[in-house]
């Protein structure tokens, strides 16, 4: 098995790369479960937040607008390229209440009993042991503190996605485990989170399904998802014509 440091060096390089795409109508699913996540989570003025995985900080601009003007997010990522973007982002919000960090989300350094809440948006998936991320993250809640992640769940983009995954099979893809083709699907099935977060400690789990309200029109549409996104990965992959 690959170490896991290796896979998430990997990862971390993926999104460099992805950083100055992540961004666009293609990809709008990032921002609208940001505020949904952040809704359901109640967060008020004053609060600390970490944003783990914060990308091109979808939400750690939900967050921080909700608990301004006293509270702070402290928002993470492997990716620098990720964190020039969530700060252009900040600015053009003139959101000053967001603190960007290059930081492993397994292995966060802040001060023990410190966050109201830790919130993730699309990240846990590329993490190969995300029981022992959430078991980190014990450490750095305040008691009682809460942790909440958005995952796509199962169905998300079909019939597309399983289309996707029958043309890299015909052009020779082998897929490990064709129930999870991509690794962001790991967490798909709520009962999966239900037992990882049981699992790593935590108490009163609440997961709810929700359709945001991305719906593709166009198969370019699609395409350009795949473009702006680590799907891109695999398509790179083929070579020439095929591809
Ligand atoms: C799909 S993007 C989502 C970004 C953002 N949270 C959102 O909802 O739009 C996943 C992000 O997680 C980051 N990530 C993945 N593994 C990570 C790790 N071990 N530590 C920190 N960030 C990580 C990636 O670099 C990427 O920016």
């Amino acid at each position: 098995m690959q170490d896991h440091d290796a896979i998430v060096e990997q990862v971390a390089a993926l999104f460099d790369r992805l950083a100055d795409v992540h961004d666009g109508a293609a990809t709008r699913f990032h921002p609208f479960a940001a505020d949904r996540l952040v809704d359901w989570m109640r967060l008020r003025p004053g609060m600390r937040v970490l944003d783990a995985g914060t990308g091109t900080g979808a939400v750690a601009v939900a967050a921080a607008q909700r608990i301004r003007p006293e509270g702070r997010v402290q928002a993470i990522d492997l990716s620098e390229r990720m964190l020039d973007v969530a700060h252009a982002n900040l600015r053009r919000m003139a959101l000053d209440n967001v603190d960007l960090y290059p930081m492993d989300l397994r292995r966060p350094e802040f001060r023990s009993d410190y966050f109201d809440v830790i919130l993730s948006g699309f990240a846990l998936p590329f993490v190969p042991d995300m029981g022992g991320a959430l078991r980190a993250w014990q450490r750095i809640l305040k008691p009682g503190g809460r942790v909440a992640f958005t995952v796509l769940a199962r169905g998300a983009f079909e019939p597309l996605l399983g289309l996707l995954v029958e043309d890299l099979e015909t052009f020779g893809f082998e897929f490990p485990d064709r129930d999870v083709p991509f690794a962001w699907f790991r967490l798909q099935d709520a009962n999966a989170c239900r037992a990882l977060l049981a699992e790593a400690g935590y108490e009163d789990i609440e997961v709810e399904t929700t359709q945001v309200g991305h719906h593709i029109e166009k198969s370019l549409d699609w395409w350009e998802l795949i473009e702006r996104t680590p799907l891109i990965g695999y398509v790179d992959a083929l070579q020439g014509d095929t591809r």
